[in-house]
């Protein structure tokens, strides 16, 4: 592919996201080749940072992260990199204060590259920008925006910023971006699923007794309870990930492998989900906060600039949902979904458990499972029933039939931001939300978190380090189904 020539902006550009995430992703394409001479990343924060001070900001923190074999490529990065001072707070609008006026200059005379606006800041902070952009004449018809999310707290509040994104930004300029889609185990379920032949005839309830979805935790949240205390796992993780994950499981063959067919098949399975609410929430969702555990402290102790709050006790750290696709493919077969923070282990999966054998001629079978590994090693296995090596009686065992991405393809696996930004700059929205998606996921998230609310009662105690609250455990015992937890 040819190198991409953009000036990428991005806002929250010296923050947790961009640090951690944005901009050792960008290292890695410029690495590979995959940035022009030309292309340079402008990072607008509050900092007062000269561009020399970001640049050492990023050789300190980002450096030891990154593998750099060739100095010389470190240095031709860094000298992509820009620092531009806004402060949102600013008096008399955001479009007053000096840096959009430093913006506007440092982009002029570059209207033919692709211009890049990532906006890796809070949800509320999203139309303000846009409107300040435009009204700082930054923005072209070249333009495209890429919002993090979570989009909002809530349908009402999503399809307000999608609307006020949407004055300045038409839907195609616009990149909702759920790094889960750029995992490249998140990818192979589409090729596992639409390349091969043998798993349609089974994909469906006649075959499948139940999926799992689960992305559990060992990090808490310390310094961000800021944020936390007003998300929640719910808003955090499952609104997009996990019901994205679910999408694709779900989902019926697309026609084609295009933007819009994907997505379009997509929004099917979320406008499918079966409500829940009210008395149906008890019963099917589970929520947990972790509290001390050894040598950690619970949510409440965590480092933080404040103290905790009432709205701190409210939130939750864990949620678990017995959910269901009320379509002719699912219907019966619960799709259950689990994710939370200072949980045992940090894994990510997709479980497809099987039915039994219509009739056992052998003592001690399991159901075949199909594990879609994410996280920690991203990988394929389908479990089947073999024979255990010996004379005497025939003895069953699960065995994994295994594909591991790392040692299968010897090549290093791409971290989703790269794939993702690569995409941005290519003008592929295919892994990205459209905005029906997002308003379709929060349709179905709401009334979860209105019950939640009404309920009055605090989140079910886990403590840190175990696996999560006992009733997640009865979520499934009661059919009589257990969490996957192998290794
Ligand atoms: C982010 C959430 O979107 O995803 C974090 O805001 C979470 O709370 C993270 O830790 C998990 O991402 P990954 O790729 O590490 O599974």
């Amino acid at each position: 592919a040819a190198p991409h020539r953009a000036d990428l902006v991005v806002f929250g550009g010296t923050g947790d996201l961009a640090m951690r995430k944005l901009i050792p992703a960008l290292y890695h394409c410029d690495r590979d080749g995959l940035l022009a001479p030309e292309t340079r990343i402008i990072a607008m924060s509050r900092g007062g940072l000269a561009d020399s001070d970001f640049r050492g900001k990023v050789d300190a923190e980002v450096r030891g992260a990154v593998p750099v074999e060739d100095p010389q490529v470190w240095a031709r990065f860094l000298g992509r990199l820009h620092h531009i001072t806004v402060d949102v707070s600013a008096e008399g609008g955001h479009a007053a204060h000096p840096g959009w006026g430093e913006l506007a200059a440092l982009l002029s005379g570059h209207e033919d590259r692709d211009r890049i606006f990532y906006l890796a800041s809070p949800p509320m902070t999203f139309g303000p920008f846009c409107r300040d952009a435009r009204a700082a004449g930054v923005v072209t018809p070249r333009s495209r925006v890429v919002l993090e999310k979570p989009i909002g707290r809530d349908l009402l509040s999503a399809q307000r910023i999608n609307d006020e994104v949407g004055e300045i930004f038409a839907e195609p300029q616009t990149y909702r971006i759920d790094h889960y889609l750029g995992k490249e185990t998140v990818q192979n379920l589409l090729v596992l699923r639409f390349a091969n032949a043998f798993l349609e005839p089974v994909w469906n309830s006649l075959w499948i007794d139940h999926v799992q979805i689960s992305v559990t935790e060992t990090v808490g949240t310390p310094g961000r309870r800021g944020y936390y205390d007003h998300a929640g796992a719910l808003r955090d993780m499952v609104q997009n990930h996990l019901l994205q994950l679910l999408c694709l499981v779900a989902m019926e063959p697309p026609a084609r492998n295009d933007r819009e067919s994907i997505r379009d098949e997509k929004v099917k399975v979320l406008q499918a989900l079966r409500p829940i609410s009210g008395t149906e929430a008890d019963r099917f969702t589970v929520r947990g906060q972790y509290t001390e555990g050894p040598g950690m402290p619970g949510y409440l102790d965590e480092p933080a600039s404040t103290p905790p709050t009432a709205a701190s006790r409210r939130v939750e750290t864990f949620a678990a949902i017995r959910a269901e696709v009320r379509n002719w493919r699912w219907a019966g077969v619960p799709f259950y979904l689990r994710t939370g923070k200072r949980l045992p282990t940090r894994r990510s999966e997709i479980v497809v458990q099987f039915k039994d054998v219509p009739h056992s001629i052998f003592p001690g079978g399991s159901p075949n499972r199909l594990v879609l590994r994410l996280q920690p090693s991203e990988g394929i296995h389908l479990h089947l029933m073999a024979k255990e090596p010996g004379t005497g009686e025939v003895a069953l065992r699960p065995v994994p039939l295994s594909l591991d991405f790392a040692s299968a393809f010897a090549s290093r696996v791409p971290d989703a931001y790269e794939r993702l930004l690569l995409d941005v700059m290519a003008g592929n929205p295919t892994l990205f939300m459209r905005r029906d998606e997002v308003e379709a996921a929060w349709r179905w998230i709401d009334p979860i978190l209105a019950t939640w609310e009404a309920s009055g009662m605090p989140p079910e105690p886990y403590p840190a380090g175990s696996a999560g609250p006992a009733s997640a455990h009865e979520l499934l015992a009661r059919s009589g189904r257990a969490w996957h937890e192998e290794e």
